[in-house]
């Protein structure tokens, strides 16, 4: 269904962010009909160049970033038609009136901020002052979204000066991810498993997100930040969040972030003893975190693990681990929900005890899982095996799940029909932070390194023994 017609600024179209995920995404959407033919995208950045040239930059980012896209060349020209170049100084005063011509009056109108948060200041400004900032358009904000609480809460008043609440559209990608938003489908949608998602039936939840990747290019920012900041404070909580919080009265997205707030602020602080920071070091064909941000004394962590609880009803003594790295052995992504076993087994321990996983799996592959309890097939008698009930549902959609947006296509267009669910609010930035940053200032009170650990493995030995202590295992980071 295409959505209204609508005026879209990048900033930073010329940026990292802009080719590989906006740009490509845009096309793609425009691909699948969605997007009409009045739209207009304007692309906004220092560099001096002229619309055909954006053209060509746009071009090199789809044929390189933009996967499978089903509309050919043709296509593309017609995408390239509804786009524009404004060179333009954030900070200063060229480049502003020429943006104010191209865009009409009438038009949903969307600015989105693709460039560091130190610039967000200066953005909002001058779209106040130019008479940009009407009273229904929207602003995107990208992470890192503040340093940590100081940091939040005063570019939540920078952008309040300029901007209400519900034209503040900060972006997490994950909550873009199928997967994720099916995750609230599978909860809410049926009978079967809300009854049972508490801590009297479920033994614990993990959550982890393994990357191969290293820091690459991005080491000035990454050394800065660390695996805390830039994966936990943000998308791992809102993973926590969604299979924690109680069910919204309705899907709209006050009702659903503040629920997932709720979580938050119930979240305890972390004992110490319950994280597990790491580094990854080199090996013989590939230099380790400390080579790749030119940092040797870089004490910044690529990988945490660590145990968490929330402190309310529902999960009272039902431990959280979050685990995330780079460098490790596989690209996987995997929310378990662990359920306890049966309270007496009638077929004997012989025949093994056995327990139910709900595997939300969001990456490489989208797909959720139950692991049930059947009996072997055959004449051996009552053995108990596992087999897994497979909900995925990207075969459903086209082969290599073809069809399923990207996170960003589906979180851009919901800035257009103005649907701010899948977007964190100002208070729930602040709260993640507020839980973080006391884990943060500990590691530095107390001088702490991280452990090293190799690249291609599961992170530190010490993350294993995070669980094994607690008589539980790591599921496996699948290849
Ligand atoms: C980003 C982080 O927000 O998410 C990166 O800054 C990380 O460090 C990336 O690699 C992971 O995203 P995805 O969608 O590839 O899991």
């Amino acid at each position: 269904i295409p959505v209204d017609p609508f005026d879209l600024v990048i900033f930073g179209a010329t940026g990292d962010l802009a080719r590989r995920k906006i740009l490509p995404g845009l096309f793609r959407r425009f691909c699948a009909g969605q997007i009409p033919p009045d739209a207009r995208i304007v692309g906004a950045a220092r560099s001096e160049i002229d619309t055909a040239a954006f053209h060509q930059l746009v071009r090199e980012a789809i044929d390189e970033f933009g996967g499978k896209t089903p509309c050919g060349d043709a296509g593309l020209e017609g995408f390239l038609a509804r786009l524009a170049y404004v060179p333009i100084d954030a900070k200063g005063t060229s480049g502003w009136s020429e943006l104010c011509s191209l865009l009409r009056p009438d038009m949903v109108r969307a600015f989105y901020f693709s460039v560091g948060p130190s610039l967000f200041g200066a953005i909002a400004e001058r779209l106040h002052s130019n008479g940009l900032a009407t009273d229904d358009s929207r602003i995107v904000v990208e992470k890192p979204f503040g340093h940590d609480l100081a940091t939040a809460k005063a570019l939540n008043a920078t952008l309040a000066q300029h901007f209400r609440e519900d034209q503040i559209y900060r972006i997490d990608h994950y909550l873009g991810k199928e997967t994720v938003q099916n995750l609230m489908a599978v909860r809410f949608g049926n009978m079967l498993f809300e009854p049972l998602w508490n801590a009297q039936y479920i033994d614990h939840v993990q959550i982890t997100v393994a990357e191969t990747v290293g820091v690459g290019g991005r080491g000035a920012y990454y050394d800065t930040s660390g695996a805390m900041r830039d994966m936990v404070q943000n998308h791992l909580m809102q993973l926590l969040c969604l299979i924690a919080m109680e069910p919204p009265a309705k899907f709209d997205p006050d009702a659903v972030r503040d629920e997932k707030l709720k979580v938050i602020r119930a979240l305890d602080p972390v004992d110490f003893h319950h994280i597990v920071r790491g580094q990854y070091g080199p090996t013989d064909s590939q230099p380790g975190y400390r080579e790749h941000v030119e940092n040797p004394r870089s004490t910044t962590e690529s990988f945490v693990a660590l145990k968490c609880h929330i402190s309310n009803w529902r999960w009272a003594n039902t431990p959280f681990y979050l685990r995330t790295g780079k460098r490790l052995k596989a690209r996987s992504s995997e929310i378990a929900v662990v359920f306890k076993d049966t309270p007496h087994s009638i077929f004997g321990e012989e025949a093994g005890r056995h327990r139910n996983v709900l595997s939300i799996l969001l990456q490489p592959n989208e797909g959720i899982t139950l692991q049930v309890t059947i009996k072997e097939p055959g004449p051996g008698g009552m053995r108990l095996v596992d087999v897994p009930l497979d909900m995925t549902f990207a075969e459903a959609l086209g082969p290599d799940g073809e069809d399923v947006p990207d996170a960003y296509e589906r979180l851009i267009m919901d800035v257009i029909r103005g649907n701010q669910t899948l977007f964190m609010r100002g208070d729930e930035v602040e709260a993640a932070w507020a839980w973080t940053d006391p884990i943060i200032a500990g590691w530095e009170r107390r001088g702490e390194v991280p452990e090293p650990y190799d690249s291609g493995s599961t992170g530190p030995e010490e993350a294993l023994m995070l669980m094994h202590r607690d008589g539980r295992k790591w599921r496996e980071i699948r290849v």
